[in-house]
């Protein structure tokens, strides 16, 4: 299981270091990692490097919220999965909604960047997820498999050391949480569409995850649901208490 907090576009570098310091204090005696239970921060970029060294030997881990799909060059404004690395990053988030919407990222494009990712020793957490609108026109299965199809194209048997996360966009930051049902029914469909890929064995070690107003009071009934392996949690994670629930509530689930 991972529980991987998504910071988004929050806090100053004295707020980051002191929620990730906090974060790695509340989760110590939870023995998250005994019970396989990885933990993740995703900060901004500005302060990834000072959350890895305040986050350093609690076994809580670091990862981007983004990536370039370049490896380097003349890329004004890009980070680069090196440069990730090399500030103690374990993950990038890829094709978040919030990118894929605002700032006009295509499937090709995240597909891109999570082979990016990997080719430099990063574990990508590609996002797929559908609008509310989508959801009314029953066209669920169609955007996320088209979604998860592109990864699979690009990355091909390299997709089984990606984690993938589902986020319904109606569910993020609207206080509104797909159903545990409602999520499984969607992780049981991007299994089946990993099977497809990478055979049943590889598609059974991927980490499917939930994010969407995930919160200490759902995430236990989510994540009791036989696909969903994590969450991808936005506000819950961005005080300490919240998350160190939350990742309680995945260790009791995982026991
Ligand atoms: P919220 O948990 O705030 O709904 O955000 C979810 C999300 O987008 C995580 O990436």
């Amino acid at each position: 299981m991972l529980i991987a907090g998504n910071w988004k576009m929050h806090l100053t570098l004295d707020a980051a270091t002191a929620l990730a310091a906090a974060v790695a204090d509340a989760v110590a005696p939870l023995h998250a990692h005994e019970a396989g239970v990885a933990v993740a921060l995703c900060a901004p970029f500005p302060f990834l490097h000072a959350v890895a060294q305040a986050v350093a030997g609690s076994g809580v881990t670091v990862g981007a919220q983004d990536v370039s799909a370049h490896a380097e060059g003349a890329y004004t404004g890009e980070t680069s999965a090196a440069m990730l690395v090399s500030v103690g990053c374990t993950y990038a988030i890829v094709g978040h909604s919030e990118r894929r919407q605002y700032h006009g990222e295509s499937d090709t494009l995240v597909a891109d960047k999570a082979a990016a990712a990997l080719a430099n020793g990063l574990t990508p957490i590609v996002c797929v997820g559908e609008t509310l609108d989508e959801r009314r026109a029953e066209q669920v299965e169609a955007v996320v498999g088209r979604q998860l199809d592109a990864a699979a194209r690009r990355l091909g048997d390299d997709l089984a050391r990606a984690v993938i996360a589902y986020e319904p966009v109606w569910a993020i930051g609207t206080g509104e949480t797909a159903t545990p049902e409602q999520a499984q029914a969607v992780h049981a469909f991007l299994r089946y569409r990993l099977a497809e890929a990478l055979g049943t064995g590889a598609a059974d070690a991927v980490p499917l995850l939930y994010g969407g107003s995930m919160k200490p009071i759902n995430a236990a009934e989510l994540l009791a649901q036989p696909d969903v392996d994590g969450g991808l949690v936005g506000g819950a994670s961005l005080d300490a208490s919240s998350f160190a629930a939350l990742i309680a509530a995945a260790v009791a689930t995982s026991a």
